[in-house]
């Protein structure tokens, strides 16, 4: 498939006004996209877990106005109106028009709001930029017919536009982004379902330690830039194909075992890739640290599969089975915690995807 076939056919604005609501989720990444080239196009395929309870909620109100030369909107976050965020959607707006012929055709009011703390160093740009488009495809839908199929691709492509890992919140409970020889249908352009879960998957945990809260140190951006000039960014792409086999196969298997080797792997070989590029960054902090070493000693003596992931900062994703959640509740309260910033974890688990409501 080509960026072509996301091109809409003409249709008519019939739609004199209306209002939109969508909530879509964040999503964290077992094998990691890290690097792109061309359009936010990724270096090597990727697979995540949709979250379910991290979401940002976003309105759409539109109303039809003639002439318009420019995008027009209003943009507000939690209550507030943003001119800070407004170039942000303007860039966005900018990269998909092409396939939304329809937005030179209102005005639009944005509001947004995340169930999560704003500043707890979770990324949001993940569950805004799903939510947005969830609300401008849903438009979309009910100007001209599209089938569910092309809906959630669309969604997802024009997620993608947003922020790279947005494509991966449209559906659950996991979803694979990137081109990858033994996954059908995979595209660089969009994310497809991984729903082969084995049942040692089902509710799947992800407890979120917020060791740091602050803003960012590197943004997303500028940690993509690394990677071309990487000396070993060609073994890592490799690398991440093969490990997409075997977390493929350890999710449908429920081997936890491998999941958690190739999880924790996966996590270690992102901020190694930090470490060693040019200029370098260390992203985890010695509380990180800390907590790797109380997991790694936890599973040695308690026999629980508990695993950890990173992103690109130093708050912790602790993966666990959803029968083993009372227990280690019990570490996370009693050790854990005490790594965070005023003690602060978010719980989440695996979900379905974005909803229209
Ligand atoms: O979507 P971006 O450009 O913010 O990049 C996300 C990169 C990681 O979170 C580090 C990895 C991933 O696959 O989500």
């Amino acid at each position: 498939m080509t960026v072509d076939h996301f091109l809409s056919k003409s249709y008519d604005c019939s739609l004199d006004e209306g209002k939109i609501i969508c909530e879509a989720p964040s999503n964290i990444a077992l094998v990691k996209y890290w690097g792109k080239f061309a359009n936010q196009m990724p270096a090597n395929p990727s697979i995540s877990f949709t979250l379910n309870n991290c979401k940002s909620i976003t309105s759409l109100a539109f109303e039809k106005k003639s002439n318009l030369t420019d995008f027009s909107f209003d943009f507000y976050f939690e209550g507030e109106k943003k001119p800070a965020f407004e170039g942000k959607i303007q860039t966005f707006f900018n990269r998909i028009s092409p396939y939304l012929p329809f937005l030179k055709n209102y005005h639009f009011t944005i509001k947004s709001e995340n169930t999560f703390p704003h500043s707890s160093g979770i990324a949001s740009s993940a569950s805004a930029m799903s939510a947005l488009s969830g609300c401008l495809m849903q438009l979309e839908r009910q100007l001209t017919n599209l089938s569910e199929t092309d809906f959630l691709n669309k969604t997802s492509f024009l997620s993608r536009l947003g922020s790279g890992s947005a494509c991966r919140s449209i559906a659950g409970p996991a979803m694979i982004w990137g081109q990858h020889a033994n996954t059908p249908h995979s595209s660089d352009l969009y994310a497809v379902t991984f729903d082969h879960l084995h049942d040692n998957f089902q509710n799947f945990q992800d407890t979120i330690l917020l060791v740091d809260k602050g803003e960012k140190q590197v943004s997303s951006t500028v940690g993509h830039e690394l990677m071309n000039n990487h000396p070993f960014a060609q073994n890592r792409f490799k690398q991440a194909h093969q490990n997409l086999d075997e977390m493929k196969l350890a999710l449908s298997s429920g081997d936890l075992e491998k999941f958690i080797h190739f999880t924790e792997s996966e996590a270690l070989t992102l901020h190694g890739m930090m470490m060693t590029s040019s200029p370098y960054f260390m992203l985890m902090k010695p509380n990180t640290l800390s907590i790797i070493n109380e997991i790694w000693h936890y599973r040695q003596t308690e026999n629980v599969p508990l695993s950890f992931t990173l992103d690109a900062g130093a708050n912790v994703h602790l993966l666990y089975p959803d029968k083993d959640k009372n227990k280690v509740f019990e570490f996370i309260i009693n050790r854990l915690s005490l790594y965070c910033q005023n003690n602060q974890y978010i719980c989440d688990h695996i979900g379905q995807g974005l909803t229209i409501k």
